[in-house]
């Protein structure tokens, strides 16, 4: 099979030696994210506070970010993680007084559990959660979120691909179930962001989330979120900091204001150097586009499912490469062990649970998936 991105590789050094196929967990390592760290040291160094320059990088990664999810740089807020994000949006919703006829969070058993920790959190509030009881390996998830949205609903959290399987989710049908009911829709989309398409207008989202570690190539620390601008004009967090304010640099220990649009779900000074390693990561990725590296990427998944099939390995994952994004979970016994022995046979991979996460890039090659699911059956014998 051929690699369309082939090119690409020299500027990922570690496939020279290992095939790092984790970015449901970290991606690996490119030379533009080096030299971003390397520039921001330097800038530090050089001039000790470097703060335009480093607040210009913070506007200058929103800008990537909303570029690949079909947004603009002013409907971003720059946060810590997604936890925190979602943690922003529930401090900016009401369950009781006027409110009250909205008590419902509808989300799955199959979102990554932070998420599901956030809005648990909201029942002290009044929230009432609705744990959707997903399936692992399921194609039909969104029809079963969309059942659970009723006319109590407040908000729908959604996980565009699960960290689990890697299934995914159609968020354009469960964005509209939510709109049919008035229901605000929340999409994470760590395990989907820069590699799996997004537009957040075209899908009906009204809030998204992702960080920069896994298939946005960057690190932790960092985390966007989108949030429609009529939406965000109406909410107001709880949750907050001075980065939050209309101006954050008018100290005015009296004066809480909200930013216009997202920008009100800032908190406090904003990762400078992660920001830094998310610009020069999203850029490459907007360089390439999303459509040309998902397209890939599901023929990466028909090469595993294949192989996994072919070596009698358990497949926990969708069967239809369309009905996943690129991670392909295989359950194996001490999946924790096997993740370092693997490490050992030359391939970096994610144990989660029961499974063993291959979860390739667009940077991987099909011979990489192959000898990575050929070294698990080797180790699992
Ligand atoms: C789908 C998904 N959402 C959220 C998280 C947690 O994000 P954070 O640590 O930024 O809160 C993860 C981490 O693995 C994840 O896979």
């Amino acid at each position: 099979m051929k690699h369309p991105f082939s090119s690409y590789r020299k500027l990922f050094p570690i496939l020279e030696h290992t095939a790092q196929l984790s970015s449901c967990s970290q991606s690996a390592l490119s030379l533009p994210v080096r030299q971003a760290v390397d520039d921001y040291l330097e800038s530090w160094l050089r001039r000790g506070a470097d703060w335009g320059y480093w607040m210009e990088l913070v506007g200058l990664a929103r800008a990537e970010f909303a570029k690949l999810i079909g947004a603009v740089a002013d409907d971003v807020a720059v946060v810590g993680s997604v936890s925190d994000a979602a943690s922003g949006i529930a401090s900016a919703l009401r369950f009781d007084g006027d409110a009250g006829a909205r008590r419902r969070i509808v989300t799955t058993t199959l979102d990554f559990p932070s998420l599901c920790h956030v809005w648990l959190a909201q029942r002290p509030r009044s929230a009432d959660v609705h744990l959707v009881q997903a399936q692992p390996g399921a194609s039909d998830g969104a029809a079963r979120i969309a059942a659970a949205i009723d006319a109590q609903t407040a908000l729908v959290s959604v996980s565009q691909a699960c960290y689990y399987d890697g299934q995914t989710i159609d968020i354009a049908a469960t964005g509209r179930a939510a709109r049919a009911q008035g229901a605000i829709q929340f999409v994470d989309a760590y395990q989907s962001a820069g590699a799996v398409g997004i537009d957040v207008r075209a899908q009906a989202v009204d809030i998204l989330s992702a960080g920069a570690q896994k298939y946005l190539l960057g690190i932790p620390g960092i985390a966007f979120l989108y949030v429609r601008r009529e939406l965000a004009q109406q909410m107001i967090p709880t949750v907050t900091g001075w980065f939050g304010r209309v101006n954050p640099f008018a100290f005015d220990p009296a004066g809480l204001d909200f930013a216009d649009g997202a920008a009100r779900f800032n908190t406090g000074t904003p990762p400078m150097m992660c920001a830094a390693v998310a610009r020069a990561s999203i850029a490459l990725l907007n360089e390439i586009g999303v459509p040309a590296i998902e397209d890939y990427l599901q023929q990466l998944s028909a090469v595993a499912l294949e192989e996994a099939d072919r070596l009698g390995l358990e497949v926990v994952s969708p069967r239809d490469p369309r009905a996943k994004g690129p991670n392909t979970a295989i359950r194996v016994p001490d999946a924790a062990q096997l993740e370092g022995r693997m490490f050992d046979a030359g391939y970096v991979v994610s144990a989660r649970n029961d499974v063993i996460r291959i979860a390739p890039h667009f940077y991987n090659t099909a011979d990489e998936v192959v000898g990575a699911l050929r070294a698990l059956a080797r180790l699992t014998q």
